[in-house]
Order: C-alpha cells, then structure tokens, then sequence
C-alpha cells in the first residue's frame, strides 16, 4: 500500500535571541577538533600544540571581532558566566585589596539588564555585603545618563549595563556611558584610588552592531557563542589590560590563570569561525534583517487594532521586535502561533514559565496586564520575505481568535 504522504508543517524560526543555528561553516570549522584533533591544549606534545593553536586561532578571531588585543580574550562557557566572572571578579579584587577596599562596595546597573547579570547583583548584596544602585530608563528602555552621573560615588567600583536589550532590542548608548565614567575616574586617579570599572554585557550586540574596543572606554564586555551562530557553552569575557579582577574558576593554569579548566577546542574553534562570519556578514545581514524586522511591525500595525511597539524604535538591535497586543495573553498567542509553525517568544528564554510580567517591561512603565500580552519577534539569517508573509497571513486571524474570548475587548467592541 502506498504510503500517505504527511503534509508537511511550516517551520519559521523567529527566536533568535533566544538562539540561533550553527552555521554550516562553523560546523565544518568544529569537526576536526571532534576527530583527530583532539589533544589537550595544556599538553607540551604536537597534539596538544595542535589545539592551542586553534585556541590562538579563535582568540584571534575574536578580538577582530572587538578590536582589542588578543591578551585581553578570556574563553568562558558562555555569556552567563562572562557576566558572572566580570561582576564577582571586580567585586572580589576590590574586597582583597585593602587600598581598593577603600574604594568600596557599590555596583550601578539598569532596573532592565538580563538576569546573568542581576542575579550575580544580587548575590553580592546578600552574600558580599555589596550595594547595588538598579538604574531606572525611559519609556523606550533607555538609561538615563544624567541619572548615571549622580549615581556614581567615591564607593562605586563597578557600572554594569548591557549594550543591547535582549527582550525588547534598545540599545545603551555606551559611548556616552564610557565618557562618563572616564570623566569621573579622572578625579580618582588624580586621587590615587581605584578606578570604575565599565563592564557592558555584548551578548545580543555582537555581530549586530559594531564593537570597537580601541574606541569605547569600556573594561569588560561579555560575549556568546550560540547567539552568533556558533555552538552552545562557549563565550568570551573581553578583559581591558590592567583591569583589576580576580578569576571565577580556580584550578589549573589555563587561559593565563585567569579561567581554570581544560579548553573547550571544538567550541570554541566554533565560536572563533562564527566571529569570522560575522565581521565579513555583518553589515548585509543586518541590512536585510531589519527590513524584515520592520515589514513586520508594518504589517502588524496596519492589520491589527490595539498593539504597541516596545522598545526603541531607531536605537534599536536590527532583528528585534516586541509587541504587545492588547487583550490576549502573550502564552496564548506563542502557543497558537506554535500550531501554525511559527517560533517566537514571550521575552528572554531565561524568565520563560515565570508568571511574572518582564522586568525589562515593568521598568518601562508598561502596566502588567499589557506586559503580559507581549511577544518577542527576533529574526536572523534564515529568515526570509516569505516567512514575513506567511506570519501576516496567520498572525491576525489568531488574534481575532483570542479577542473574542475575551470579555474585556468584547465590552471594548460593544462600546465602540
Ligand atoms: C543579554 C544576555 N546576556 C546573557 C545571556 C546569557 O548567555 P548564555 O546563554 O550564553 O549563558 C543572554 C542569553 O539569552 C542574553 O540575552
């Protein structure tokens, strides 16, 4: 009997904040480091050579990438332990040295950053006797730099504050952040104490917008592998030399001591070919994308009544879209969205199944109910005008759906 053939399901990603596929080309560039390359990158013998120089390979890639030295490269398992290491590591230096003890405890950040960064904040209040100022931002997400200026003390030691918004795509405006704290550390080394240290978390920037490290006064900046079109697991902490941190993985001598553990060579052989990719892709990439991105946003506001843009609409990572369309429950419509083969998101893979409205959101001043009926477009490289098409097509009829179950919009209607 001749078999039924299935229909096949529609499949768009539009998640890629939350990650992104290996690229072909970096899968090729990981395979030998799978197979015959595969000694230990501490090891003296030709093996062991042989890893360490993709290891000096993929540094070098890396800091193309950010136009900085490749000394000042550490490899991390990702950007969660990038955050960690630059926000415990500053912390940790500061307390051990008693000239720097006397810089003190305080730690700026945004009300909006990731919770890799947050979390480690908080640890630190709780555990390190740390204070930490949370920084508030506009409507569109962004942080005020004269609130930054007076936020900083005599005791501040580190200002941590992302690049690019993960959940709702605004950018910081870093350079501005960088003079500030270099105008203000000019009185503290004229001093003799301790500077402030800029730590910006990259992971959403980085292949999106340009990162010029020989340029922007900032001390360290966290990067991720699999947000770029690399492997999972690996990452990179970007560490200005002469900044005083300590280590977040004691052991062995690896990465000039600054993070033990054996390398991760086929991961990070990855990472360094996705770094390439992006240095030569990046500006068509981005160009394409952010059409897509906003023929999007144009078909939405043109087709639907009662959504809003969150978000920057100009300062802005090319790919991102946050959308909140009132009336309907953010889970509800990714869930039914999901049945048409459409993959987007209600915000950062990492908060998903909190019950919680997003803290990038509330701090934007977004009321709760209309946080909760917000989702996520974030697009890349395999996306195309068909797919742009396709979720237009499917995307107001769900709606349409979900409002109608909804006492609140049906008294919206009957009210004119
Ligand atoms: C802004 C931001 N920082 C940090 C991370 C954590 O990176 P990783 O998944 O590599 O640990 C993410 C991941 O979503 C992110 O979006």
């Amino acid at each position: 009997m001749a078999k039924k053939k299935m229909p096949s399901v529609k499949k768009i990603y539009v998640d890629y904040n939350s990650t992104t596929p290996v690229h072909p080309e970096v899968v090729e560039a990981m395979m030998p480091y799978y197979r015959n390359v595969f000694g230990n990158a501490s090891s003296i013998h030709r093996f062991g050579q042989e890893a360490h120089r993709a290891l000096d390979l993929a540094r070098e890639s890396i800091a193309k990438l950010l136009n900085c030295d490749t000394s000042e490269i550490v490899f991390t398992s990702g950007g969660t332990e990038s955050d960690n290491h630059a926000i415990k590591g500053i912390v940790s230096a500061a307390s051990a040295s008693s000239a720097m003890a006397s810089a003190g405890n305080h730690i700026i950040t945004s009300k909006i950053e990731h919770s890799a960064v947050l979390s480690p904040c908080k640890y630190l209040e709780n555990t390190a006797g740390a204070v930490v100022t949370y920084l508030p931002v506009d409507e569109y997400g962004v942080v005020g730099l004269q609130k930054l200026d007076e936020a900083l003390t005599d005791k501040t030691i580190l200002v941590s504050i992302m690049s690019g918004n993960n959940e709702v795509g605004t950018l910081q405006p870093v350079e501005e952040i960088g003079r500030i704290i270099a105008k203000h550390n000019e009185s503290r080394i004229a001093k003799g104490q301790r500077p402030v240290y800029f730590h910006t978390d990259a992971v959403q920037c980085a292949g999106k917008i340009s990162l010029d490290l020989k340029k922007l006064n900032i001390d360290l900046l966290s990067l991720s592998s699999h947000k770029i079109y690399g492997p999972k697991g690996v990452g990179a902490l970007f560490i200005r030399k002469g900044t005083k941190i300590h280590p977040l993985i004691h052991g062995g001598h690896h990465e000039k001591s600054r993070r033990a553990g054996t390398e991760n060579i086929p991961g990070i052989a990855g990472f360094g070919k996705a770094c390439d990719l992006a240095v030569k892709n990046m500006a068509t990439e981005t160009k394409k994308i952010a059409g897509l991105r906003d023929a999007i946003w144009q078909g939405i506001s043109k087709k639907i009544e009662c959504v809003r843009r969150n978000g920057h609409p100009e300062k802005c990572l090319s790919n991102t879209l946050n959308v909140s369309f009132e009336f309907i429950e953010g889970e509800s419509l990714l869930l039914n969205l999901d049945l048409k083969g459409i993959a987007a998101s209600t915000g950062s893979a990492c908060t998903s199944g909190s019950l919680e409205p997003s803290h990038v959101l509330s701090a934007m001043g977004v009321d709760p109910v209309t946080s909760q009926s917000s989702i996520r477009f974030s697009l890349g490289m395999l996306n195309t005008q068909q797919d742009v098409d396709y979720i237009l097509d499917v995307l107001p009829g769900i709606v349409t759906k979900l409002r109608e179950m909804s006492p609140l919009y049906k008294k919206k209607k009957r009210a004119g």
